[in-house]
């Protein structure tokens, strides 16, 4: 019988990490059932954003590589549908697997439902409700050219419901026809599956840091409205400094390149005090196996990203979130994210709370039972009655 040819399209680290979970769950137990054929944009192409991931999560090499690289939105995402179109137009494949909400999800969103290839959407649903953020505007085109929308919360199936977007539609599907899945998190399934080999294989990474398990914060910043604005960055950073020197708590920083350009050229004597300063420990970009280390040792997280949210609750570790609003809002509800924007009043208050009471939260199972990328595989055998 005929595989399903699968194209997966990446582009930026996110992605990437979510992708392995779908490569790594054909390989061990649909082989027969799937061609996989990997898409690589070059949104990110540093090493550390990038080729770092392949090598360490075993995964199969782009068989296409489109090097769009950085631009400004219009043009990296034109970029990206020109070269998508061309692969979909010569690999004619049963379906477009899409990752989460960067340019790199829209470009083959648009690409792959224009040449009415059904698109699947894993993690679809999210929303900020605040469409000055591209991602917003990506996730929600996205969901809307798609055929099977995989939710992993909730909150994410309501908003599609809340769309328009309906739960009793039946077979067959189609991008008129879709049908929403309430999933877990793909991520879940690989914080699970990576969290003990971390530990084996990168637990001296804490040595090299000077860092004693429980005993630090982690911290990420690469939100364009954390980077670009300098007020915020400046505001955050500041207030990060002050506390890990008042607590005597280091805080270890792997900064996004974004972040880092910004720091250099527009607050440049601020971060050489910052590299000089005996509790902060800024880093380039960690791979997976790193980070998961130091999310499951740190004794808090600090971040304005997506994924690392997520991560805070699978190694039930308070999470105070540099943004405004969350897509993941069960952990703020929860309690165990706090909303602190750049604000320096609300970041140390909210920092002294759970430096305070972190014994007591309690971490739900709000994320599945890290075995999502099997359940999406088995719906689309079913799909196309494999
Ligand atoms: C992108 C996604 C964001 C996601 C993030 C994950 C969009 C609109 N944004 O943001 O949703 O959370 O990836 O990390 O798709 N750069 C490098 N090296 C690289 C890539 C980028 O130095 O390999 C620098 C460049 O200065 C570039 C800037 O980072 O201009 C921004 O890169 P871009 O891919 O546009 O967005 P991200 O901020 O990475
Ligand atoms: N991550 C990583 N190294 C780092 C920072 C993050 O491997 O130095 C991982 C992190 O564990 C998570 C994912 O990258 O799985 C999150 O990506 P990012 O923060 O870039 O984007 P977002 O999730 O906000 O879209």
């Amino acid at each position: 019988m005929p595989r399903i040819k699968l194209i997966n399209i990446v582009g930026a680290r996110p992605q990437i990490i979510k992708a392995s979970a779908i490569g790594r769950a054909i390989r061990s137990n649909f082989s027969d059932k799937f061609t996989e054929i990997l898409v690589h944009t070059g949104q990110h192409y540093d090493k550390e954003l990038s080729d770092v991931f392949f090598e360490e999560l075993e995964m199969r090499k782009p068989d296409y590589n489109l090097g769009v690289g950085s631009a400004r939105h219009g043009r990296q995402t034109a970029m990206m549908l020109t070269g998508i179109e061309d692969v979909l137009l010569k690999e004619k494949p049963d379906c477009v697997v899409l990752y989460g909400d960067t340019n790199s999800t829209l470009a083959g969103a648009l690409a792959a439902s224009k040449l009415h290839f059904p698109v699947i959407h894993i993690e679809a649903g999210l929303r900020s409700f605040n469409k000055t953020m591209p991602e917003e505007i990506n996730r929600i085109t996205s969901d809307h050219a798609s055929t099977l929308l995989f939710t992993p919360t909730n909150a994410a199936f309501q908003n599609l419901i809340r769309e328009g977007f309906r739960s009793d539609n039946t077979p067959p599907y189609s991008i008129d026809n879709p049908k929403i899945y309430l999933t877990g998190d793909i991520m879940l399934d690989n914080s699970l599956y990576f969290a003990d080999l971390a530990e084996r294989k990168k637990g001296s990474l804490l040595e090299t840091l000077s860092v004693e398990k429980g005993a630090f914060i982690l911290a990420t910043i690469h939100r364009d409205a954390n980077t670009d604005e300098i007020t915020r960055l400046k505001a955050i950073l500041q207030t990060l400094k002050s506390l890990s020197e008042e607590y005597k708590l280091i805080m270890v920083m792997p900064l996004h390149p974004r972040t880092t350009i910004s720091l250099k050229t527009n607050l440049k004597s601020f971060y050489s005090e910052l590299l000089k300063c005996k509790y902060i420990r800024i880093i380039p970009p960690v791979t997976f196996l790193e980070m998961t280390l130091l999310e499951k040792n740190s004794s808090m997280i600090i971040t304005d990203s997506g994924g690392v949210q997520k991560e805070s609750h699978f190694f039930r570790k308070p999470c105070l979130v540099l943004r405004k609003e969350t897509e993941w809002i069960e952990l703020v509800k929860n309690g165990t994210a706090l909303l602190v924007d750049a604000d320096p009043e609300k970041i140390r208050n909210e920092f002294i709370k759970f430096i305070n009471c972190c014994s007591e939260l309690e971490y739900p199972g709000f994320y599945g039972d890290g075995k999502t990328a099997e359940f999406i595989l088995k719906e689309i055998m079913w799909m196309f009655k494999k």
